[in-house]
């Protein structure tokens, strides 16, 4: 692995731009499932049943529940060496955008503050009528009611067949096309449009690293990849970033 950390910080150290992308392996030593694999929470749960608008119209009690319960899980978790890792990053570099796909507040928790949460945030809700949004921490078994005009609250996260937050979109798609290193952690980077921006820093000839303890369809254009946890990985990068770089 030393190798590699060592091509990881020399790219570093010659990139003005960088950007991060995190999926939920980034989360997963924070104690929280991931989504794909024989531990995740799509083999558990069929995701037509809770992370769709159709779902939502169809039980809403239901879909808030399955959220209630993950809003429990993430307020308990803590961020770890990992989320800490990518917060130090960000003071290495004056033009830096971390875009996860996570809901679950952690990085915001560890300190990263140019953060995009591309697919929401679990911590906020909103009026499906009108433009009331709160945050809350609240565990709910019923639906809330919009305390202005008495229609159904959602959790303000993206649902499958919802289009992302333009303003983030706009944001993570402009970064990718002018940033010099993309580091993509913990993704299984199948889900669209967020596993097109290492395509997109690739095609605007940036460098792509990938760290993951597993390979994805983005390891054959990455130019390093690490199979190992980020939560291993990240510290190491820093410690010899800081070394070099002071
Ligand atoms: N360190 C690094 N990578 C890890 C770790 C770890 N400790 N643990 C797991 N991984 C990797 C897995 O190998 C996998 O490639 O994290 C990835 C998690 O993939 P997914 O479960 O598919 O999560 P993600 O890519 O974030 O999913 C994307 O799909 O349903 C949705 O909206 C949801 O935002 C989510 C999107």
């Amino acid at each position: 692995m030393d190798y590699k950390i060592n091509s990881i910080v020399e790219i570093l150290r010659n990139s003005e731009s960088v950007m991060v992308l995190t999926g939920a392996g980034i989360s997963a030593e924070s104690g929280i499932s991931t989504f794909r694999g024989s531990e995740g929470l799509w083999e558990k749960f069929k995701v037509e049943d809770i992370a769709t608008p159709a779902a939502f119209y169809r039980d809403s009690d239901l879909v808030w529940r399955w959220y209630s319960d993950r809003r429990k899980g993430m307020l308990d978790a803590k961020p770890n060496l990992g989320h800490i890792a990518i917060a130090e990053l960000e003071s290495f570099f004056d033009d830096f955008l971390l875009v996860t796909q996570n809901i679950d507040n952690l990085h915001r928790r560890a300190g990263s503050k140019n953060l995009s949460e591309i697919h929401g945030n679990i911590f906020r809700e909103f009026c499906i009528n009108c433009s009331f949004a709160r945050a809350s921490n609240e565990c709910y078994d019923l639906t809330p009611k919009c305390p202005k005009c008495g229609a159904k609250l959602r959790p303000d996260v993206v649902w499958f067949g919802e289009q992302l937050p333009k303003k983030e979109l706009e944001l993570s798609f402009d970064f990718a096309s002018r940033a010099d290193t993309i580091i993509v952690i913990g993704t299984s980077a199948i889900v669209y449009p967020v596993a097109e921006l290492p395509y997109i820093v690739k095609s605007s000839s940036g460098e792509v690293i990938e760290v993951n303890l597993a390979e994805t369809p983005l390891t054959q254009i990455a130019d390093v990849s690490i199979l190992e946890k980020a939560g291993i990985v990240l510290p190491e990068i820093l410690k010899l970033l800081r070394k070099q770089m002071g």
